[in-house]
């Protein structure tokens, strides 16, 4: 039996016009631009200002950029998965917001809550939809407005963060491009290292929650980074390895953009140079799970047929994974 293969056939994007600078948070904290850019990379992030705006919104203009780049109408659509830890709500979830807002009449939708993994968890569900036959166009969207969840008194967090959102459209492939191996992994972060503490089932939106700021993100910044660069770091070693990959057959590692110190120790444990990291964390921050599709976007004139590449990401939960594939657009 032949086995099928799914493929990025298109990459859009959203980010918002704002651009936050280190400057901009020197007179909001007691941080510095030296601090920010030599502990994380960071130089400015975009913030989605708009009132009546967030993430189905920046995840609906991702979408139809992808789908309006490849001719495909939204009807022909069989299926939409939003990777967010920002919904517009909690229910119903984002992806039908975006499947109401881009036209795709013909496609059920789901959002999936992997935090900054959340697009290559999405990636590869949906991939296994094409895989199966049971999907022949597929819209995956990472994407999150972090400053809806952000306290912006905390130093240790609002720096980090910004918003954005990527979509790639996924069909099956006729060649031998495509998504070839992903390796995931979880791990329960019993001990809260990066959470948003209330808003959920367990303490639910109350006068105290508000009060004590338990609706923004909340980190273990140390215990996180040592985790990141671990988790990043093996997983996409363990791809590499499990593929037979040497360093010179990968042409580029897309890596969850948390922070430049943790891209840079993957990137040297896979034995990879500079010039074959996508790095684009100094302009937009953390965008959560839209880091490795807004880099995606930010390459797609650089990136060749057939080039074997390599996502890998490290987020909350804990979640991490990488995924291997060979660009399929000509
Ligand atoms: O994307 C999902 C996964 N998340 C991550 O991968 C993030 C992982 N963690 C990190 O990237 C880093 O831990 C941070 C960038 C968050 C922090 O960097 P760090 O090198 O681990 O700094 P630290 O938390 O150990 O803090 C060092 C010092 C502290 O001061 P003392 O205790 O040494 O006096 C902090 O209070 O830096 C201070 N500090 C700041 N100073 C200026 C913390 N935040 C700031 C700030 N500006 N914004």
């Amino acid at each position: 039996m032949d086995v099928k293969r799914a493929k990025i056939t298109a990459v859009g994007h959203y980010l918002p016009e704002h651009r936050l600078t280190n400057h901009d948070l020197e007179k909001m904290v007691d941080t510095n631009d030296e601090w920010i850019r030599t502990r994380t990379g960071i130089e400015e992030r975009r913030i989605l200002k708009d009132k009546d705006k967030a993430t189905a919104f920046m995840s609906a203009e991702a979408a139809k950029e992808a789908l309006e780049s490849k001719g495909v109408s939204p009807e022909e659509i069989d299926l939409i998965i939003v990777g967010t830890v920002t919904p517009d709500y909690l229910f119903p979830s984002t992806a039908c917001l975006v499947q109401e807002k881009i036209g795709a009449t013909n496609a059920f939708a789901f959002d999936l809550s992997a935090a900054c993994s959340g697009f290559l968890y999405a990636l590869s569900t949906g991939a296994m939809y094409i895989e199966s036959g049971r999907a022949k166009k597929v819209l995956i969207i990472g994407a999150d407005k972090m400053s809806s969840i952000l306290d912006f008194t905390d130093r240790s967090t609002c720096i980090l963060f910004g918003d954005g959102a990527g979509a790639v459209l996924l069909e099956e492939s006729e060649d031998e491009t495509g998504i070839i191996d992903y390796i995931h992994h979880s791990e329960g972060d019993t001990n809260c290292s990066l959470y948003q503490p209330a808003g959920g089932s367990l303490n639910p939106a109350s006068k105290e929650t508000v009060e004590n700021m338990e609706h923004f993100v909340r980190q273990d910044g140390r215990s996180v980074f040592k985790k990141a660069t671990m988790g990043m770091a093996d997983v996409s070693l363990e791809i590499m390895e499990k593929n037979k990959l040497d360093p010179e057959d990968v042409a580029w590692l897309v890596p969850h953009q948390a922070n430049l110190r943790i891209i840079d120790a993957t990137a040297r444990r896979m034995g990879l140079s500079n010039e074959k990291v996508m790095i684009n964390i100094n302009k937009y921050g953390n965008t959560t799970a839209g880091t490795i599709p807004l880099c995606l976007y930010d390459w797609k004139e650089q990136l060749n047929y057939g080039e074997n590449i390599i996502l890998a990401a490290f987020g909350g939960g804990f979640t991490w994974g990488a995924t291997y594939l060979k660009w399929g657009i000509k």
